[in-house]
């Protein structure tokens, strides 16, 4: 047996023990209650870098929650990679709805569920063991250095000013992230592209207070309905986006990248099953891959106003809200867009209503260029683990972080995501096979072999 596989199968044990650790700990960053698990994941992670070899490792205090930065210089000669991955996850509710407790993990059918067992904690712990792996076995073949954050999931709000401090600290050849998807284990891939995101917050108000619906309904506006017939006119009978200018910036595919997105597998039964639904639906003249990958679309995330508790309540309501966000493709800004919505939203409500709109946060979509070391290094690693050559696939999803890194630091991502579909990422039981975590871990190594190969000729 090679180095590698011996030394994950004669710790795998350990690994999963110390990552149940981590997913005990409720770090969800959009609630305020939970601001000290934040701080709790943070060291927790901190000493596993060190542990694992880090000759430095420190925790920064931002304007949100903590960034922890670690590295294992080992040679100015060297290649330096640099490992990005987020410790904070999404909200577990409605916890009625998962069959185990979220922050309790647990293996079952080779699964480990729990929130974050994927996204990204069972990602990430994947690069600090395999960083332990490389450091015990004397195999370390590049400079290392982390980035883990704690606000990937609320737009990594603080993460774009200390990238901009820190440009010295945080100087690489390449980041590479497991923070994504692959197709399966038999048809493995590597993320190739990213969607953008604009994420709004509207408030429509009608009446000063809730008012009587019988005395006053017929007669003073409702911002309910109101908000549902502004939202209706976001988009037309072809499912494309009204907002004047919106597709201005779309950069179009070409017809031999559609072309190579229509040979990758894809059940549309077991896509639908999968979510449920019976039918699909979007944008006219797109296949439903294209729809999910390449196109950008706006959706309701949120909508509230009025009384929305037990039973009925005869009220008009003064206000009504709604979450709205667009994701973005290939050379949209996401400020620019943002203030598109915002102009048109305000210019289509009707003057019996004032209407806010706010823009929480976004950032631009990111492409990940084919025939570059890092790629190269991805591919060869990956063959060797999956014994198939990956193919690349645009993804839907959105980090919004990495095209910062390309602006702030002047340095690509490379996307190595072992997650599946399946996993439940954001949904009540978050699930990750083992065998993904371990086969990350091998993966891993082989990446920073390959990488240097590519770099030192
Ligand atoms: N890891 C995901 C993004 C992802 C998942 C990309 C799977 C590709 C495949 C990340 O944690 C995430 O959820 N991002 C948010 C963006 C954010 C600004 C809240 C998203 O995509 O909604
Ligand atoms: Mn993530
Ligand atoms: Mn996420």
């Amino acid at each position: 047996m090679d180095t590698i596989k011996k030394y994950i199968s004669g710790n795998k044990d350990r690994f999963l023990a110390e990552l149940f650790d981590l997913l005990r700990i409720p770090s969800v960053s959009a609630k305020e209650e939970n601001r000290k698990d934040m701080l709790r994941a943070a060291d927790f992670l901190r000493n596993s870098l060190l542990e694992a070899g880090a000759g430095k490792a420190e925790v920064y205090q931002t304007e949100g929650h903590p960034v922890l930065y670690g590295e294992k210089i080992i040679s100015p000669d060297l290649p330096t990679v640099m490992i990005y991955g987020h410790y904070d996850v999404q909200p577990a509710e409605p916890y009625e709805l998962w069959k185990t407790a979220p922050f309790e993990p647990v293996i079952k059918e080779g699964k480990i569920w729990g929130r974050g067992a994927d996204d990204d904690k069972g990602q990430l712990f994947m690069h600090i063991k395999a960083f332990e792996l490389m450091n015990n076995t004397g195999t370390l073949a590049c400079n290392v250095k982390f980035i883990i954050e704690g606000e990937e999931e609320i737009g990594s709000v603080n993460l774009e000013k200390f990238c901009s401090d820190h440009k010295a600290m945080l100087a690489s050849d390449v980041i590479l992230i497991s923070d994504t998807t692959m197709i399966s284990e038999d048809v493995p891939s590597i993320t190739s592209g990213l969607r953008g995101l604009s994420y709004m917050q509207v408030e429509v108000t009608g009446p000063d207070r809730d008012l009587h619906s019988g005395l006053y309904g017929g007669a003073v506006v409702n911002p309910c309905n109101v908000l549902c017939d502004l939202i209706a006119s976001l988009k037309d009978k072809d499912n494309r986006i009204t907002i004047p200018g919106f597709y201005d910036d779309v950069l179009e595919c070409t017809p031999e990248e559609r072309e190579a997105m229509s040979k990758r597998p894809f059940s549309k039964d077991s896509f639908m099953k999968s979510v449920g639904v019976n039918k699909l639906d979007g944008e006219t003249g797109y296949t439903d891959l294209e729809r999910i990958g390449i196109r950008p679309t706006l959706d309701v995330n949120g909508i509230w106003g009025g009384y929305t508790g037990e039973g009925a309540k005869t009220i008009l309501p003064s206000k009504a809200f709604a979450k709205i966000s667009m994701r973005l493709v290939p050379n949209q800004n996401a400020e620019k867009v943002a203030g598109l919505f915002s102009k048109y939203f305000l210019s289509i409500a009707p003057s019996s209503v004032t209407v806010k709109a706010e823009f929480l946060h976004g950032g631009e979509a990111y492409i990940s260029p084919l025939h570059t070391a890092e790629y190269n290094a991805a591919s060869l690693a990956v063959e060797e683990t999956f014994n198939k050559k990956p193919v690349p696939v645009r993804s839907g999803g959105s980090i919004p972080i990495v095209s910062t890194f390309e602006k702030v630091l002047g340095v690509k991502s490379i996307l190595l995501g072992f997650g599946l579909e399946s996993d439940a990422i954001h949904s009540p039981n978050e699930n990750y096979p083992v065998s993904n975590f371990l086969k990350g871990i091998e993966t891993i190594p082989l990446f920073f072999r390959h990488y240097k190969n590519q770099k030192i000729r």
